[in-house]
């Protein structure tokens, strides 16, 4: 049976779920492109031969037509659709972060709780991406021993947004590394502190965090929007018998002069590109069957970095280390 999917949000993470769909998902229909913006819905549909344009989500996720939903509006609305697809009985795979208010992760729990089962897939694609799924498997099966560290490097070329703020920094891009982290080490957070290092400029400065598991592990990550040079992602996983890193992902290299280069992506669309593939077969999998996919995250992993997310922002406002402090896991995400 086709599985028709409603893309909601066709902006850069919309189109690109929505190319997905429709020429990478076997077994997966574009049902419906939505956007506020009717002229950015019909672009995308017509791009991707989508079956229907709309510009009203709630009325989308009711249609008897589509089967389940892709969420990639802004992070304000993640919340609120979701909880409507859960109302509707449908699965959603909603972008990243679920909120950044963990008492909105919180009722998005309490719905699936009363609803008897999980409904939300969340857009963590790390999870899915080949270098964090080795580096996970092999501390599993102890090829460097107990994880002491993990160093984590965040680097796009420039802010969106000239307003952008080291606080949306540890909001909007850290929550990948918060949530890697956490499913790479098997942990939660104890506490994090957060700095920045003084700029030249008027531009954000990059943020530096620092946090300590509940294992007692410490991990460090470095968000800096404004890197200049490329979109660079990393991560070293350090053992007590040895250490395991991410390489740089690059089709070609070019050896000339006396030296060598290789190219980087201006963005995380083609670096994670089989990531992001990867989540939404699973999705479909997950549409399909009603089991929950075994390395997706939950609303669950969306609140835990909801978390240490506003944690992390008042560690940066006030200067001191501050607690993390969770409800306890309910059941349904054990
Ligand atoms: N998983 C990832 O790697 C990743 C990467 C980038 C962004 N994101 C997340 O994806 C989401 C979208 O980011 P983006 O970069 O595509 O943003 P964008 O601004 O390019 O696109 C957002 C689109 O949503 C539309 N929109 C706004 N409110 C809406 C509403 N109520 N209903 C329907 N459409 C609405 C806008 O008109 C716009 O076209 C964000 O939440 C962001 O955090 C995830």
């Amino acid at each position: 049976m086709t599985i028709r999917i409603a893309v909601i949000g066709a902006g850069l993470m919309g189109a690109d779920h929505a190319r997905i769909v429709a020429e990478d998902l076997p077994g997966a229909a574009l049902q419906v492109v939505c956007d506020m913006d009717a002229e950015r819905a019909r672009k995308v549909a017509d791009e991707t031969g989508a079956k229907d344009v709309a510009d009203d989500p709630a009325m989308v996720i009711s249609r008897v037509d589509v089967d389940a939903v892709i969420v990639a509006s802004p992070d304000f609305t993640h919340a609120p659709l979701s909880l409507a697809c859960i109302r509707a009985g449908k699965r959603v795979l909603c972008e990243k972060p679920l909120s950044q208010s963990p008492a909105e992760c919180i009722s998005v729990m309490q719905a699936e709780q009363a609803a008897g089962a999980p409904y939300v897939q969340l857009g963590f694609m790390r999870r899915y991406d080949e270098a964090y799924r080795q580096m996970k498997a092999a501390l599993e099966r102890g090829t460097i021993g107990r994880a002491l560290m993990m160093h984590n490097f965040h680097r796009n070329v420039a802010t969106p947004a000239a307003d952008f703020t080291g606080a949306m920094a540890i909001t909007n891009s850290a929550p990948h590394e918060f949530d890697v982290v956490r499913h790479v080490l098997g942990c939660e957070y104890r506490a994090i502190s957060a700095f920045q290092p003084k700029r030249s400029d008027a531009v954000v400065a990059p943020v530096m965090m620092v946090l300590e598991t509940d294992d007692d592990q410490l991990v460090n990550i470095e968000i800096n929007n404004n890197a200049a040079y490329g979109y660079d992602t990393r991560a070293e996983l350090v053992g007590e018998a040895g250490s395991i890193a991410t390489n740089h992902v690059a089709y070609t290299r070019t050896d000339r002069a006396l030296s060598t280069a290789a190219a980087y992506e201006t963005d995380w669309r083609g670096r994670y590109a089989e990531a992001y593939r990867r989540q939404n077969r699973a999705f479909l999998q997950f549409v399909r069957t009603g089991n929950y996919p075994v390395l997706a995250a939950s609303a669950w992993d969306g609140y835990a970095t909801a978390v240490v997310a506003e944690a992390g922002v008042r560690a940066l406002q006030t200067g001191q280390r501050q607690p993390v402090i969770m409800v306890a896991k309910p059941e349904l995400y054990a």
